[in-house]
This record gives structure tokens, sequence and C-alpha cells, in this order.
């Protein structure tokens, strides 16, 4: 027996899977699907209490195996996330870039000392935090990731929120916050406003790498950021 919700969630991604094919001119379908990471997320095994960091660390073995794209042969490293397993908060970037493929560690370089900063602003340490990538491995030349490779790694992001349970998501940038939103709106009109992802918060603000190039957006990502801080220090509850 599967419940009503995951029935709907399987049936959305399908739909958004077709529509994202066509948006890339794909009038076919590769008939091989895509097999799930095995549900890692079971914290209470047996009634076993697994920490977040076994539980975590078992499922990125399960990506590092992971076949389900091209992407695995052509990386250098897996870049699976890293920071505080049970973090209030959760960062969720694009994919890979050059220096995360050679050190296996999401924003690693420029955009990444500026995601540092960032974090600062609202009182938090980078290893307070979670950070993680739609994808976990880094596509050819930095190009924007495609389709089927965003529907091959979804289960393993899906995981790791649900595994950390964090209180607030923040996406950064564009590309993340339509694929976990499902949605094609810009993100000038996403950012700055909370959305429910699964029964977490979720903020999508611009990706640190656009505010190199335009810090005068910097203005909004601050009033994004003083936005989660305040949920965060009005949501103190043990998790
Ligand atoms: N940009 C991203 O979206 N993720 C990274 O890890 C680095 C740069």
């Amino acid at each position: 027996m599967m419940d009503k919700s995951r029935l709907n969630r399987i049936i959305r991604d399908i739909k958004n899977f077709i529509e994202l094919e066509k948006e890339s001119g794909l009038d076919e379908f590769m008939l091989k699907g895509v097999t799930k990471p095995k549900q890692a997320s079971g914290l209470d095994t047996g009634g076993v209490a697994r920490d977040r960091k076994t539980v975590l660390d078992e499922l990125r073995t399960q990506a590092q195996e992971c076949r389900e794209c091209p992407l695995c042969k052509s990386r250098r490293n897996l870049v699976f996330g890293s920071g505080d397993p049970g973090a209030r908060l959760m960062f969720v970037g694009e994919a890979p870039g050059l220096e995360e493929d050679i050190k296996g560690e999401p924003f690693v370089g420029k955009a990444g000392a500026l995601l540092t900063k960032i974090i600062e602003a609202i009182g938090l340490k980078r290893e307070d935090v979670y950070i993680a990538n739609c994808l976990k491995c880094r596509p050819p030349k930095n190009r924007d990731p495609l389709p089927s490779e965003v529907i091959a790694c979804r289960e393993f992001l899906r995981q790791q929120v649900d595994i950390i349970r964090p209180k607030v998501i923040c996406c950064l940038g564009k590309f993340s916050a339509q694929t976990l939103l499902m949605s094609e709106e810009s993100i000038s009109r996403l950012r700055g406003r909370f959305y429910d992802f699964e029964g977490t918060k979720l903020m999508p603000t611009f990706h640190p790498a656009y505010l190199l190039r335009n810090p005068s957006e910097k203005r909004h990502v601050w009033e994004d950021m003083k936005k989660i801080r305040d949920y965060l220090s009005n949501h103190q509850e043990n998790q």
C-alpha cells in the first residue's frame, strides 16, 4: 500500500518531468526508470534510534555509487553536502562547479566565500548550517543541469531534507528555487517570501554567484536572510 500524498508526489514529479523534457525539445522518453535510492531516512529502525550523521553517511554512499545519469563519469568527486546533520537551516544551491568538483565540497569558490559571509551576517557559522546542491555531480563546463539529471538526483536531496529536518530551507538562485517549488517563476518574483516544501519553510533568494556580478542586489538577500533569522529565533523549540 502506498499513501495518497506519496502517490500525488510521484504523479506531480512525472508531470513536471514531462514538461521539463518538452521544454528542452525532447519529445521521446527514455523508458529506463530512475532507481530510487533505498529509503535511507529511517532514523528509527527496528526501535533503534540512529543518528542523523550515520543515516546521511549511508545516503552519501548510495549517491557515490549512483549511475543514473552520465555525470558520474565526468565528475572528479561527488559533492554530496556538508555541515551540521542536525542543522536548523539548510541551503540548497544548483550544482558543483570546478572548485567544488576538485574538493568534493559545496560552495568552496568565490561564491562560497560570499555564502559564508551571508551565513555569518545572521549570527551563524558555516558549520552550524547544512549546505547541499540539487545536483551532486558537476555538469561539464558548468552547463545548466538537464531535466533528466535533476530527476535522477532529486530523491537524494529530498532524503537529505528528510534526514536533517531543517526548520528552514534557503534556495540559492533560480535553479534551486524552481526545482524545489516546481515553478517557472523568475527568482526576482519568487524571492523574499516563505513557501512550503513538504512541510518545511522554504525561502528563495539570489545565488551568491549572481551577487558577485550584481553587488547592488545584496540588500535583497539581506532582507531575505533577516526573515530567516527572525523565523528561526521565533521557533526555538527542540527538533
Ligand atoms: N554554485 C552552486 O550552486 N553550488 C556550488 O556548490 C557552488 C557554486
